[in-house]
């Protein structure tokens, strides 16, 4: 397979070869196709809710003559976790991601989790560090005209800062398209809002990361 969306080409640079991963919510199967096909890992597994992503996967795994393990599961439920070191969960939204999160027991011997969530990514930074995983890099990816963050968190003890769970660690087009948007709320709802408030303190505490 030569060609993975921008947009999932982004996490495989967070991918090591000492990792041995399942792509939860795997869909198609592109990711982990990708990642078998150019020896990125040292193992991939997939697994899928839904019968008719995982068919689609298992079909276009056969037609790339890969032998990677596919499991029907809702989140981690089936996949057997021996010998599992890192998780990828991407294209789902927070509240999904931290519900496939919520079994501790299938997270013992997972030191690296790689997320890209569709929304709420403040909530998901919080909730990763109470589970005890450490916001180590961002990346922030234009696709087709759709901003996305991918998340890389390691297994610590270690906490991040207020700013770093509200913005992490920003780059400056990303920093500035969220500028332009909290700016053009700000222009759309009258300045007695409470919300308004919130905006403003969101526009300088951004000003001020990339600056
Ligand atoms: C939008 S697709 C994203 C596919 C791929 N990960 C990507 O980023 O391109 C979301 C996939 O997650 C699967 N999914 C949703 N909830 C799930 C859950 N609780 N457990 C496993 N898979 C789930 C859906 O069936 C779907 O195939």
């Amino acid at each position: 397979m030569n060609r993975l969306s921008k947009r999932l080409r982004s996490l495989i640079s967070f991918v090591s070869n000492e990792d041995s991963l399942v792509d939860v919510g795997c869909d198609h199967g592109y990711l982990s196709i990708y990642l078998k096909e150019n020896n990125l890992c040292k193992s991939v597994i997939c697994s899928d809710i839904n019968n008719n992503a995982l068919n689609s996967a298992i079909s276009n795994i056969k037609k790339y003559n890969l032998n990677i393990e596919c499991y029907l599961s809702d989140g981690l439920n089936k996949v057997p976790m021996e010998g599992i070191n890192t998780i990828v969960i991407s294209g789902m939204g927070t509240s999904t991601i931290i519900s496939i999160l919520e079994d501790k027991e299938k997270l013992k011997y997972i030191d690296k989790i790689i997320l890209q969530s569709n929304n709420n990514h403040e909530e998901l930074r919080r909730y990763m560090n109470q589970i005890g995983y450490y916001l180590k890099e961002e990346k922030y990816i234009k696709d087709k005209g759709k901003w996305y963050i991918s998340m890389l968190f390691l297994k610590s003890e270690n906490v991040n800062s207020v700013l770093e769970l509200k913005y992490g660690f920003l780059d400056n087009d990303y920093g500035n398209y969220l500028l332009d948007s909290y700016k053009s709320i700000c222009k759309r709802i009258p300045e007695n809002r409470l919300d308004y408030k919130k905006y403003q303190e969101k526009i300088k505490e951004i000003e001020t990361i990339i600056n």
